[in-house]
Formats: structure tokens, C-alpha cells, sequence
């Protein structure tokens, strides 16, 4: 296997405690109270998503596996000499063995997460399977600029955005978020994945499953607070809820405070009315027209949409508009 030293901790931008905290203070005192999605990855927050990618009602893993499984070969036109795979949130790197089985040439792999041990381990497993391959994992905040290390930031680079994690950001940051990719230099094709508007009813199961496992991935939010921060969440006074916001068209995740309570958080006392709630998750649902008339706007050309026959799940495979 091939792991570069960067390996063991190359770090660019990752968060400090201080940055969760002033992040999980200003969303708890804020009028709606919120907590970004991206604290939903700790250790056991990655795990419980992983179980929920197994879930029966979570379509989306199973469907753009299938979407990638069949058309992974096809991407063999924008690998050259010395290409690069950089993932964006790559988590446990699944859906990455669809294209590393039929891209052979490409040079190296480098996943990016905010989920450190995580990420650590998904490359060690990626690094010891694919033996011809170089894994350069980089632990990192893609909200925030991300910086290569150096053999490979002139490289040139397919860029692969899966999961429809570009849903978990507002339209406009999911605008931002492609046009900061476009001025990523040496990139020859992005490939991102998205999930489809359909009907309300999948949608709601597939985040509010029967085993509860979605709930405890968003309650996980605050035993990783309580923990991290020494705060008081009594977790059976809160519960997970999955609602479709029609207007936005996304799926929202909420935790709802099941009565009045104070919960104490870094010298400050948090009022909980009955029934309020704390917004933890935005998954925008996209139609295959929105997403060209944002990549387009950005910068970039939409070569392919590829979707499942049940028009469930989107893949897109952009290049650079030069012109
Ligand atoms: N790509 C995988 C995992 C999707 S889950 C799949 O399709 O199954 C979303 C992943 O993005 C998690 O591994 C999470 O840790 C990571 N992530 C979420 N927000 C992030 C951020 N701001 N910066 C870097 N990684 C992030
Ligand atoms: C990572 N992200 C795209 C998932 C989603 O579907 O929005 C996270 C998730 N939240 C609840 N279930 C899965």
C-alpha cells in the first residue's frame, strides 16, 4: 500500500474546540435555533451514518452506487498522466471503489473530511486494497479553502462530490461551494451526485426510519456537545423530527425539545420553550434543470446526467467552461 507521511494527520483548515464552540453558541442562541450539519461527524456520528446508508428507507447509497457502478468507465476520458481522485467528504470511501475499479489510471486518491479518525481509517482500508494507487487523505472543512499538499495541487484532478452532500448546504452555498471548485486549477471533470425531488412520503422515511437510527445520528449532536463542551442536554427530553419543507423543496432535521427546560452551555443557560425546536440538517432535493442553471451559472458545462429508471438519484458529471 501506498500512504504518503501527510497520511498519518496532513491537516488544512480543520476546526478547534473553540471553533465548535462559538459555532454551537451562536446557532443555540440564535431566534431559530440551529447546529450545522457538520458537527454531525464525530467518531460515532460517521458510524451511525454508515448504518443509516444500510437502512432500507435510504435509497439514496444503494441508487447512486448502481448510477456509478454502470457509468464509472465512461469517466476514463478525463483521466490523464498523473490524475488525481479528490472526494469531498468522502466518509467511509464506498461509492469511490465504483470509480478506483474502473479509472486503473488514475495516479492518486485524496479524500477529504472533517471526520478525522474516520477519515484515517476509510484511507488506510483504500490504501491497502489498491495497491498501484498513492492515498493522500487530508483532513479538512470544505466550507473553508481547501489546500492540497504540494505534489498535488498542480495536479491534474477529477474532483467527485457523492452523497448528495451538496444538498446538505442552502442554494447559495452550494453555488459558492462550485464556484470555488472552478478555480481549483488542473480539474478536467467534477463529478457530483444529487438527490432527486420525488414524493414526500419516501422522503420523510428515508430520514425518520423505523429503527431509529437517523434519530440517534441527530441526537448524537448533543451527546457530542455534552460531551466536548460540558454541557447539560438531558437527552430524553428531546426528539429527533424529519420535516419536508415544500417551499424549499428539502428535507429538514430538527431536534424538538419534548418540554420547557434550561440546559447549561458554557456559562450561559439555554431556554428550551415546549416544542421548540434546534434546525440540524438542510437536504435539498434538486431537479436535474436546477442543478445545470447553478453549475451553469458557476462556470460549468454539464456534460452527463445519469439517473436510476426511478428517476430517484442524480449523477453529474460537469467540466470547466472556458469559454
Ligand atoms: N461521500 C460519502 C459520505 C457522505 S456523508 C457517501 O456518499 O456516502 C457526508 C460526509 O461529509 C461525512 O463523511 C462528513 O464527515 C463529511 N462532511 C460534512 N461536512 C463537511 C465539511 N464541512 N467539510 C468536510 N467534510 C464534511
Ligand atoms: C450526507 N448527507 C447527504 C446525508 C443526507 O441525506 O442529507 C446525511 C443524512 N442525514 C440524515 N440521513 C442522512
Amino acid at each position: 500500500m501506498t500512504m504518503t507521511p501527510s497520511s498519518t494527520g496532513f491537516e488544512s483548515g480543520i476546526h478547534s474546540n473553540t471553533e465548535f464552540a462559538q459555532s454551537i453558541l451562536a446557532g443555540l442562541t440564535a431566534p431559530q435555533k440551529r447546529i450545522d450539519s457538520k458537527w454531525l461527524y464525530d467518531v460515532v456520528g460517521s458510524q451511525l451514518f454508515d448504518t443509516i446508508t444500510q437502512l432500507d428507507e435510504y435509497y439514496p447509497t444503494r441508487t447512486e452506487l448502481g448510477i456509478l457502478r454502470r457509468h464509472a468507465a465512461s469517466l476514463a476520458e478525463y483521466v490523464t498522466d498523473g490524475t488525481a481522485l479528490v472526494e469531498l467528504g468522502s466518509g467511509s470511501s464506498t461509492k469511490t471503489r465504483a470509480l478506483l475499479n474502473a479509472l486503473t489510471g488514475l495516479k492518486s486518491y485524496v479524500p477529504i473530511d472533517i471526520s478525522q479518525e474516520h477519515l484515517q481509517d476509510a484511507a488506510c482500508h483504500v490504501a491497502a486494497e489498491y495497491d498501484w494507487l498513492e492515498v493522500h487523505p487530508v483532513v479538512a472543512d470544505f466550507t473553508a479553502e481547501i489546500v492540497l499538499p504540494p505534489p498535488l495541487a498542480n495536479a491534474p484532478k477529477i474532483l467527485f462530490f457523492p452523497g448528495s452532500t451538496i444538498g446538505n448546504f442552502e442554494i447559495e452555498g452550494a453555488a459558492q461551494l462550485l464556484r470555488r471548485m472552478r478555480r481549483m486549477s488542473g480539474v478536467t471533470a467534477f463529478v457530483i451526485g444529487v438527490d432527486l425531488v420525488k414524493d414526500t412520503d419516501t422522503l420523510v422515511r428515508a430520514y425518520d426510519d423505523t429503527k431509529g437510527v437517523t434519530a440517534a445520528f441527530n441526537l448524537n449532536l448533543l451527546t457530542r456537545i455534552n460531551r466536548e463542551l460540558g454541557a447539560d442536554f438531558d437527552l430524553e427530553r428531546f426528539r429527533h423530527e424529519a420535516r419536508w419543507n415544500s417551499r424549499e423543496n428539502r428535507i429538514e432535521m430538527h431536534l424538538v425539545s419534548t418540554s420547557a427546560q434550561d440546559v447549561q452551555l458554557l456559562g450561559q443557560t439555554i431556554h428550551f420553550a415546549a416544542g421548540e425546536t434546534v434546525h440540524t440538517e438542510n437536504s435539498h432535493k434538486y431537479t436535474p434543470g436546477q442543478l445545470e442553471g447553478i453549475a451553469g451559472q458557476e462556470g460549468w458545462l454539464v456534460r452527463q446526467i445519469w439517473t436510476d429508471a426511478d428517476n430517484l438519484f442524480g449523477v453529474a458529471v460537469l467540466t470547466p467552461d472556458s469559454g
